[in-house]
Formats: structure tokens, C-alpha cells, sequence
């Protein structure tokens, strides 16, 4: 199958183009880099040695995509391009309007003027707003709590719209919890620009010296240990979670479906620094700070409609989620 991959060359769209070229799949990856960097196809290209077709273009820009659609004989698309900082998305509300919702509806024009109708889509935990219960499972209800996690919801709602008017498109919308490491290679992981909001990525620059400490938000949670609680998943789980969710969409009757795509298991702040204390082998300085505005306690993943209709399961423990940014945080750093 030819697999467009909006957002390809990013963190996840990455590691899932990896995975999916390994299964068998042609992939043409489709971003206009503006949170990552061409390179990354490079080795995108070093790790399956696949040639990777890259279109690059704004999602926004149908006729390109209606173009790259039809030049490339697409079959189903893989859709991870969006703006993605919870903070940024409250101070620039329009531009995150504007590419996730906006790019989505164009690519849902482009795919139904080409009748191509098999979409998977990157959602996130976020849609569930702060857990009624826990684990949290597919029918938890849904709620925002920023902009970012609104523009998911639309279009997590929009895409239900699309398969109620029209019984022929097999969608997938899956529910990532927190993606975490980088393949095992080193040569694609994480790497934001500028100073990280995320946990994983802020502790690699702090155990790597580019940081001097890392601020602990909050330790006074209803949590074991004070300190908020999260379904980490490392990033080659997740990736094999998108051939899975491909597969399936191409066996079963077209529909709507929806999956979690976590580990089940939830770790505490502290527990995380420890882990990666562990692996690179230096202490890791940290202060407590505030708890950061908008934070939950804790947020874990029930994972059994993924076990069982998938046949998918995370395999990757935390240790190899510390070893695997660690290396790639070395390399990035130059260390
Ligand atoms: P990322 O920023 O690394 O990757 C997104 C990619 O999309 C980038 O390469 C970017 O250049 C591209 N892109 C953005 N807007 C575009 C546009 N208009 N046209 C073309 N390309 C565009 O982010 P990621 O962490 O890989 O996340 C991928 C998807 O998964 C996003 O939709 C994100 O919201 C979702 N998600 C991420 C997380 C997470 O923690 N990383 C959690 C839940 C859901
Ligand atoms: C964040 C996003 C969420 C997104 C998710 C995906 C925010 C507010 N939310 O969730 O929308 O779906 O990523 O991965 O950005 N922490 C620290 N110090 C830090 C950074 C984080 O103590 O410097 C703590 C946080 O308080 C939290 C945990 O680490 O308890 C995880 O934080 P983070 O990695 O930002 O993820 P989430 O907040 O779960």
C-alpha cells in the first residue's frame, strides 16, 4: 500500500514512517518543516533504504496535496501534521484554528475528490479534559481544556461526521498518551526548538547539561508521591501502533474507529527522573516549582480495546524509554 504521512518528518510521523516501511509500505512523506528539518527524511531513507518521496507543501495547499495524491497512487493517508504546544496554542488561538482544523478539512477535500477514503489520525489523551476515572478508557467523555486539545476535538468530531454521511470511509482516530523516546538507532527522536514544555525532552537537556535543572511541577498531587502521574509511551510502540491501526482499517468493514494507544501503566514525575538517572548514570538537579496551570494529577490509559482489536500492545518498558532519548539526546548534543 502507498501511505501519505502528513507530517512525516516530525517526531512521531517519523518513527511511524520507519515502521511502516518496514511492514511493507511505500511511504511518501508530506510536511512543510515547519517543526522539523528535511534531514530527517534523510534518515528516514538510512533506516528502511527506501527512497521516500517528499512533498513539501503546506496541508493547506489542496491542489499540491490533490497532486501528490494522484502522482503517488496514494491508497490511505496517515494524518500527523498539526501545531502541537498547549501554551503557544492560547496565545495564538487562529494560527492553531488555521493549520490543524483548517489543513485537516483540506485534506479531507483532497481524499474525497480522489475518493480515496482510509484515514488514520493523530489524536491525543487530551480530548478526555481531566479524568472522571482511571484508567481511562475509549468511552470516557470528551472535553478540552485549551485550544490545542479543541482543534483535536473538532476534528476528532468532524471525522465522525464524514463517516456518518458517507458508510465508505474507514478511519482510525487514535488517542495517544505520551510519546516518549527515540529509535533505538539514535538517529530520530525528539527535539524541540528552543527550551522544551514536555517532561522527557526537558529531563534528556538537563541530564545532558544543556539545562541546568529541571522544574517539578507541583509535588503536593493526589499521586504516591506528590508528583503528577502519566501513561509514558515509548515512541516505537506507538509507531507499531499506526501499522496496526492500518492494517485493521484495511481488514474490517469501513467505519469509525477509536483506540487509546498507551501502556496502561502510569509513572510519577520523580520516578521518571530516577529512571533516567539510572540510565545515564548522573544526577539529574531538580527543584520544585508550581504546579503548572492546567495540569492534572494523573492520566492512564485502558488499553484492552487496543490488545484486542489491534492485536497491539506497547512491549517497551520505561528503561528503554530513558535509554533510547538518551542516546539520542547524545547525539544531538554532540556529547
Ligand atoms: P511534530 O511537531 O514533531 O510533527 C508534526 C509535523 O507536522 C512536523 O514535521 C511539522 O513540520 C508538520 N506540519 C505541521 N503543520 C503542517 C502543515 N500545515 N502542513 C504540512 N506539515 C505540517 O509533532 P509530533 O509530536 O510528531 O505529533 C504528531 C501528531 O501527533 C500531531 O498531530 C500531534 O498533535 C499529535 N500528538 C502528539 C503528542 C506528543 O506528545 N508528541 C501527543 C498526542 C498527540
Ligand atoms: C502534554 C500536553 C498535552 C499533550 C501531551 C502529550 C500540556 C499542558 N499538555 O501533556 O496536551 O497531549 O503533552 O504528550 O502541555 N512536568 C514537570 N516539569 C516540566 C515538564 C513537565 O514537572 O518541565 C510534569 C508535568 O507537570 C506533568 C508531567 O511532567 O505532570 C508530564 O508533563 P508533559 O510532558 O508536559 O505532558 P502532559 O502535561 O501530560
Amino acid at each position: 500500500m502507498n501511505i501519505l504521512l502528513t507530517g512525516g518528518a516530525g517526531y512521531i510521523g517519523s518513527h511511524a514512517a520507519v515502521a511502516l516501511a518496514s511492514a511493507g509500505h511505500q511511504i511518501v512523506v508530506f510536511d512543510n518543516f515547519c517543526n522539523s528539518r528535511p534531514t530527517v527524511v534523510d534518515q528516514i531513507r538510512a533506516l528502511t533504504g527506501q527512497p521516500i518521496p517528499v512533498v513539501e507543501a503546506d496541508l493547506r495547499d489542496t491542489a499540491v496535496l490533490l497532486g501528490a495524491l494522484t502522482t503517488h497512487g496514494i491508497g490511505a493517508v496517515v494524518h500527523f501534521a498539526g501545531l502541537k504546544a498547549v501554551g503557544e496554542s492560547v496565545a495564538k488561538p487562529i494560527e492553531y484554528y488555521a493549520n490543524n482544523v483548517q489543513g485537516t478539512i483540506s485534506l479531507l477535500q483532497a481524499m474525497q475528490a480522489k475518493g480515496l477514503k482510509t484515514l488514520v489520525f493523530s489524536s491525543s489523551a487530551t480530548v478526555y479534559g481531566d479524568p472522571q476515572y482511571l484508567p481511562i478508557d475509549e468511552a470516557h467523555p470528551t472535553a478540552a481544556t485549551n485550544p490545542y486539545g479543541r482543534t483535536k476535538l473538532h476534528i476528532e468530531e468532524m471525522l465522525a461526521d464524514v463517516a456518518r454521511a458517507d458508510p465508505q470511509w474507514r478511519i482510525a482516530r487514535l488517542r495517544y498518551f505520551n510519546p516518549v523516546g527515540a529509535h533505538e538507532s539514535g538517529l530520530i527522536g525528539e527535539d524541540p526548538n528552543g527550551i522544551p514544555n514536555n517532561l522527557m525532552p526537558y529531563i534528556a537537556r538537563v541530564a545532558a547539561g544543556q539545562l541546568p535543572h529541571l522544574n517539578v511541577f507541583g509535588n503536593d498531587y493526589d499521586t504516591p508521591d506528590g508528583t503528577g502521574v502519566r501513561d509514558y509511551i515509548h515512541v516505537v510502540d506507538l509507531a507499531q501502533g499506526h501499522v496496526a491501526a492500518v492494517r485493521y482499517l484495511l481488514e474490517h468493514a469501513p467505519g469509525l474507529y477509536t483506540f487509546n494507544l498507551g501502556t496502561g501503566q502510569g509513572y510519577s514525575v520523580l520516578e521518571m527522573v530516577r529512571a533516567f538517572e539510572a540510565v545515564a548514570g548522573r544526577p539529574l538537579p531538580f527543584t520544585i516549582a508550581p504546579r503548572r496551570p492546567g495540569d492534572i494529577a494523573s492520566c492512564f490509559a485502558k488499553v484492552d480495546l487496543a490488545a484486542s482489536a489491534l492485536g497491539w500492545r506497547a512491549t517497551l518498558g520505561l528503561k528503554e524509554m530513558c535509554e533510547s532519548t538518551w542516546r539520542f539526546q547524545q547525539r544531538a548534543a554532540g556529547l
